[in-house]
C-alpha cells in the first residue's frame, strides 16, 4: 500500500491525502489545498531551503548526525586513504570506480587538455597586479565559454564530455596563472609528466629549475585535499550550478556562477576567514575573551558549524591528521597551537555543545595551505579546483533528470497593493 499524509484544513474542514515517497511530499501536491477555487493554493515557505529537497541525486550521501560522507557509496576515509583525485573525479562523474584501462585513458585525456589558449593568458594578464585570484578565476571561467562556443550544445553527450575534460584539466592551470599573476611571476606551462596535483604545484612554484620535482608528502597532501573537496551534495555553490544550468546556460557560465557562490565567507571563503580570525585573536591568552564575544553574538567562530554536520565533519578529522605530516616537511604553522586550543575550549563550552557546533573542513585546511606557501587569497581557488568535478557531475545529473525544469521559486508578496502612478510634481 502506498503511503500518504493526511492533512486536515481547519479553515474548510476538508481532508487531503498527499502521497509520500522517500519520506517526502511534493510541494506542488499542496496546491490543491484552497479555501476558494480561484486561489493559487497552499505553498511552503522555506528560505535557504532548510527543509526542501531540490532534486533526487545518486552522487553524494551525507549523514550529518553520524559524520558520514560517501561518494557514490564509497566512504570518504577510504577514498582519501587509497584513491587519487582523478580516480575520485571519475567515480563522481560516471558513477563507478574506473578499471585500469579506463583510468589510464581518463588520465591521458585530462593531461591532453591542461594547456590554456594564449589569449586566456593575455586576458588574465589584464587584471590589476593586486587582483584577488578568486575574482580572476571566476572571470576566466566565464570567459572560457567564448573560447568554446560549442559548449552550449548541452544536450550532446559528446560535447558535455569534452567540456567536462577541458574543465577538469584547465581549472588548475587557471588557478596557477591567477597565483603567478598575483606574485608578478611569469606563467609556468603545464608539465604533463607529473600527477594532477604535482603538475599544479609545478605551475605554481617552479622558478628557474628546468624540471620541478614536487615534494611527495606535499603532493599527496594536495591530492587528499582535492579528494576531500570533490563534492558535497546540495551546498550553496552546487545549488547555484544546478540553478544556472537549469536555464540551459553553457557549463562554463554555470561553473563561473558556482565558483562565485563558493567565494563567500560562509562557504568556501571560510578557511581564509579562519586565518584572519586566528591573526586577530593574536595569542592563546586572548582565546577566552574571543569566545565570550562570539557567545555574545559579536561574530562567529569561523570554521565551526555546518548546515548539515551536527557532529565532527569527517573531512576535518582527515585534514587534522594530515596536518602533522605536512608540518613535518614545512615546519609547524605557528597558528596551529591557537587553533587546537580554540577547538579544545569550544568543544567543552555549553554554547557550542548545545548547538552542535564542531570544526568543519575549513578549520584546519587553511593552516595546511598556508604552511605549503599559499597566500590566503588562494584558499577559495584551491577549493574550487576539485569541486569542479562535483559541480559538473551535479549539472549533468540535473540535465538528465526528467523531473527538472528551470528553477523558479515562489514568493510571499508583502509589498504595496495596486496603486496609480503619480507624476513627480504630484508625489507626496
Ligand atoms: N560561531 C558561533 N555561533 C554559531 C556558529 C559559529 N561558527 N555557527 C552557528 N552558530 C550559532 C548561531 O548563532 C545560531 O545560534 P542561535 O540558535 O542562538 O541563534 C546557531 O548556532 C545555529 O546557527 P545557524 O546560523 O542557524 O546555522 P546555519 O546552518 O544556518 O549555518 C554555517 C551554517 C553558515 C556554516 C554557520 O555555522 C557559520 O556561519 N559557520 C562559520 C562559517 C564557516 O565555517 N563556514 C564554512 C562551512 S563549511 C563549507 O562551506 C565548506
Amino acid at each position: 500500500m502506498s503511503e500518504t499524509l493526511t492533512i486536515t484544513d481547519n479553515r474548510t474542514g476538508k481532508q487531503y491525502d498527499v502521497p509520500v515517497h522517500d519520506g517526502t511530499i511534493r510541494a506542488t501536491d499542496l496546491r490543491q489545498i484552497k479555501v476558494t477555487p480561484g486561489e493559487f493554493g497552499m505553498m511552503t515557505y522555506d528560505p535557504a531551503f532548510m527543509n526542501t529537497a531540490n532534486c533526487k541525486s545518486r552522487i553524494t550521501f551525507i549523514d550529518g548526525d553520524k559524520g558520514v560522507l560517501l561518494y557514490r557509496g564509497y566512504p570518504i576515509e577510504q577514498l582519501a586513504e587509497q584513491s587519487d583525485f582523478l580516480e575520485t573525479a571519475y567515480l563522481i562523474l560516471f558513477g563507478e570506480l574506473p578499471q585500469q584501462r579506463q583510468y589510464d585513458d581518463w588520465t591521458h585525456e585530462i593531461t591532453l587538455h591542461t594547456m590554456l589558449h594564449t589569449n586566456i593568458a593575455k586576458l588574465m594578464e589584464g587584471f590589476r597586479h593586486d587582483a584577488h585570484p578568486m575574482g580572476m578565476f571566476i572571470s576566466t571561467l566565464g570567459a572560457l565559454s567564448t573560447f568554446y562556443p560549442e559548449a552550449k550544445e548541452i544536450f550532446s553527450p559528446e560535447s558535455r564530455r569534452l567540456q567536462t575534460v577541458r574543465l577538469i584539466a584547465k581549472v588548475p592551470s587557471i588557478a596557477a596563472y591567477a597565483f603567478r599573476h598575483s606574485i608578478g611571476r611569469p606563467f609556468n606551462q603545464p608539465d604533463n609528466d607529473l600527477s594532477y596535483p604535482g603538475n599544479f604545484l609545478s605551475m605554481l612554484f617552479r622558478m628557474t629549475e628546468p624540471r620541478y620535482k614536487p615534494n611527495p608528502v606535499l603532493e599527496r597532501a594536495m591530492e587528499v585535499l582535492f579528494v576531500l573537496h570533490a563534492d558535497h551534495e546540495q551546498n550553496c555553490s552546487t545549488t547555484t550550478m544546478r540553478t544556472i544550468g537549469s536555464s540551459h546556460a553553457d557549463p562554463y557560465s554555470a561553473l563561473a556562477g558556482a565558483a562565485a557562490a563558493l567565494y563567500g565567507p560562509l562557504h568556501g571563503g571560510a578557511n581564509e576567514a579562519v586565518l584572519k580570525m586566528l591573526h586577530e585573536i593574536g595569542s592563546i591568552n586572548n582565546i577566552p575573551a574571543f569566545i565570550k564575544r562570539v557567545k555574545a553574538g559579536e561574530g562567529r567562530l569561523m570554521g565551526f558549524g555546518h548546515r548539515v554536520y551536527k557532529s565532527y565533519d569527517p573531512r576535518a578529522k582527515i585534514i587534522k591528521r594530515m596536518a602533522d605530516l605536512v608540518f613535518d616537511v614545512t615546519g609547524k604553522n605557528p597558528l596551529l597551537e591557537m587553533a587546537l586550543e580554540l577547538e579544545r575550549i569550544a568543544l567543552e563550552d555549553e554554547y557550542f555543545v548545545s548547538r552542535k557546533l564542531y570544526p568543519n573542513v575549513d578549520f584546519y585546511s587553511g593552516l595546511i595551505y598556508q604552511a605549503m606557501g599559499f597566500p590566503v587569497d588562494m584558499f577559495p581557488v584551491l577549493f574550487a579546483i576539485p569541486r569542479t568535478a562535483g559541480w559538473i557531475a551535479q549539472w549533468e545529473e540535473m540535465l538528465n533528470d526528467p523531473d527538472q525544469k528551470i528553477v523558479r521559486p515562489r514568493q510571499i508578496y508583502q509589498g504595496s497593493p495596486p496603486r496609480d502612478y503619480a507624476p513627480r510634481d504630484k508625489r507626496k
